[in-house]
């Protein structure tokens, strides 16, 4: 065998790259706001092709999530950050969620928000979405 050819170790983690290159070319990247635009512990909502997402940053850190809570669809943007514990707490009930994860970590909502890919690039904050059409 040719000693450049790149084998697995495992089956298992031939099917995890498969899965992440999948994934890469399903997503793209947008252009979201301004770094300078989102506030420190606060949330700030854009709406961006059809999506509300709401971005934040936390120490030195920026989230994504989607600005919709799964218990009732408010709006978590208008709710207050931790950023000790790195969650969101929805407005009208108190459902909190994970802002790494999306998990829901209280009730009364039980499903995760979505949560997207951050990067910032020459001080603005892009996101990635899933390519037109793909599930
Ligand atoms: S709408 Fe968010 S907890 Fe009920």
């Amino acid at each position: 065998m040719d000693p450049r050819t790149i084998v697995p170790k495992t089956k298992f983690e031939g099917f995890m790259m498969v899965l992440q290159n999948k994934n890469e070319a399903l997503s793209r990247k947008i252009q979201l706001i301004p770094l300078k635009d989102v506030h420190e512990g606060k949330a700030k909502r854009v709406e961006i092709e059809g999506l509300r997402i709401a971005v934040t940053y936390i120490n030195g850190s920026v989230y994504a999530f989607s600005d919709m809570c799964t218990h009732a669809n408010y709006a978590l943007s208008e709710g207050p950050i931790h950023a000790e514990d790195l969650t969101i707490e929805c407005w009208k009930h108190g459902a909190q969620f994970c802002l790494k994860t999306g998990q829901a970590i209280s009730l009364p909502a039980t499903r995760p928000m979505n949560t997207y890919q951050v990067e910032v690039i020459d001080g603005d904050v892009y996101v990635h979405l899933p390519q037109e059409g793909s599930p």
